[in-house]
């Protein structure tokens, strides 16, 4: 039995972690939309075609916000498609992803789904083909009741209220080769300003995130960051980030560098964080720029499938079963996000349905909680609230991103006096951990639930869909040490005096 201890000390906080840390991104790519959230055919399907299946997993998965329509998708889409009668919305090429668009689904119909889920959107606009101009108008027809030509569209279509979206993605990945309308950083840093502006002007009201780096791997990163924010700090509120973790050169054999990917996500995080304050104290400005990390997730782009059918409506693209090392991982993922709640106010797992998902359908109309499902579910319930600066005695690993402890916790005091530890326990023998409190009087242990598999490849699957479920463990009587399974994802619950 190895050993760990940690420290908690009431009075050493990191930041506080609110709810929109647990968000979600629905794009059309793939089966998410077209076979994934929309299937008119399917027993379950709502009077939109919407299945509420999938809007009850949703809610049970416990996500704030879903960013929307993309992703590489809204570089090249234009919203007002997807608006107006069904049947005289143009069928186009969806170029980011080599599908075809029928538009069938569009922003209200997008609007009216997120209302079953309970979700708020934040919505992308186009800079890739786009232009500041239409981005203006999608707010006018989303957000405004003025006597105007999108607003009165909106109206037209059937929907008397503006939607009064608050939160709005200026372009996607633009640093990226491959994106639609890829620019340089001064391209897309005065692009992105004068968008803002017009979108600003439209509705005050809403926060704009700014296009930061699409990976920590990117040749730009970090002068991109620097440079975009140069131009646009004044105008916007976040800056996004996106990260996938996989196996370093996708080599299987390098699991213990993929078990220590939250190193590198820590340090591409502060790395950002720093970049703003770099700017900010350049800038002279009295504004705070914070993190929407829009995108992440575990990706396996070893498994792409190359014979996806070209044109097709739906096709399964990107499409990962998630195994107990990818949950382990995945884990410490929303662990590093909790542990920088300072910063990081916005954070959207990548993605939602079928794409990279914990949630899957297949041909046969079934719905497939994946392991990822359940500490997201878990951290969503449980971890909001004020985090605590936690020190960690244990053993580490050596990996690329330098030496990684074996344990990786997050704990979250939330409003109601209780304290959740999440713990990741990453090596394969059982640990024995102590807990010292410190000015948090005795708390006492009252649920200890956990995710487990003996076999690191175990997966769920469409057919033995309950490998990886919680299970909550008799709590011990006395709580000083704590025995975290080899391998397992660790909640544990504390009421504070
Ligand atoms: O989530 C899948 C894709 O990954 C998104 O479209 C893009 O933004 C990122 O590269």
């Amino acid at each position: 039995m190895k050993k760990a201890s940690l420290i908690i000390n009431r009075n050493y906080t990191a930041g506080a972690a609110e709810k929109a840390i647990f968000s979600s991104f629905i794009e059309h790519m793939g089966r998410a939309v077209y076979g994934g959230i929309y299937d008119p055919q399917h027993e379950t399907a709502n009077g939109d075609g919407f299945r509420t299946d999938i809007i009850g997993a949703i809610r049970e998965l416990g996500v704030d916000k879903i960013r929307y329509p993309g992703g590489n998708f809204v570089s090249g889409y234009d919203w007002k498609d997807g608006i107006g009668a069904r049947g005289q919305r143009p069928t186009r090429l969806n170029h980011a992803w080599q599908q075809t668009e029928t538009n069938e689904v569009g922003i209200d119909e997008f609007m009216r789904f997120l209302k079953e889920t309970g979700c708020e959107p934040i919505m992308a606009v186009n800079l890739g083909t786009g232009t500041p101009a239409a981005a203006a108008e999608l707010v006018e027809y989303c957000n405004l009741d003025t006597d105007t030509v999108w607003a009165e569209t909106r109206r037209r279509n059937g929907v008397k209220k503006p939607y009064k979206i608050k939160n709005w993605c200026l372009g996607n990945e633009m640093d990226g080769e491959w994106q639609i309308g890829h620019r340089s950083a001064d391209e897309y840093g005065r692009l992105a300003t004068e968008a803002a502006k017009l979108m600003r002007w439209t509705d005050p009201d809403i926060s704009l995130v700014l296009c930061g780096s699409s990976s920590s791997a990117m040749p730009t990163y970090p002068e991109w960051d620097r440079v975009v924010l140069e131009h646009a700090y004044e105008y916007v509120d976040y800056i996004s980030l996106h990260k996938y973790y996989e196996f370093p050169d996708r080599d299987k054999s390098k699991v213990s560098d993929f078990l220590a990917s939250y190193l590198d996500f820590d340090s591409f995080i502060s790395a950002i964080a720093s970049t703003i304050e770099y700017v900010k104290c350049k800038k002279r400005s009295k504004r705070s720029v914070k993190l929407s990390v829009d995108e992440w997730n575990v990706w396996h782009t070893g498994l792409r499938k190359p014979d996806a059918e070209k044109w097709a409506l739906s096709t399964a693209r990107e499409e990962n079963t998630y195994t107990m090392l990818d949950t382990l991982v995945f884990s410490t993922l929303i662990c590093t996000l909790l542990n920088h709640a300072e910063h990081v106010k916005v954070a959207c797992l990548a993605q939602l349905i079928n794409v990279l998902a914990p949630i899957m359908t297949d041909t046969k109309g079934r719905m497939l909680k994946q392991s990822i499902f359940y500490p997201f579910m878990l951290a969503s319930k449980y971890c909001t609230g004020t985090v605590m600066n936690t020190v960690m005695e244990c053993a580490s690993f050596d990996s690329v991103y330098g030496a990684a402890q074996e344990i990786c916790t997050s704990a979250v005091l939330d409003a109601e006096g209780i304290l959740t530890l999440m713990a990741v326990s990453l090596t394969d023998q059982d640990t024995a951990l102590n807990l010292n409190f410190e000015r948090f009087g005795t708390p006492k242990l009252f649920e200890h639930t956990y995710l487990h598999a003996d076999n690191l490849t175990t997966a769920n699957t469409f057919d033995t869909p309950s490998n990886i479920l919680p299970k909550t463990l008799p709590t011990p009587s006395s709580t000083d040490s704590i025995l975290l399974k080899a391998h397992s994802v660790n909640f544990l619950r504390f009421r504070i005096d």
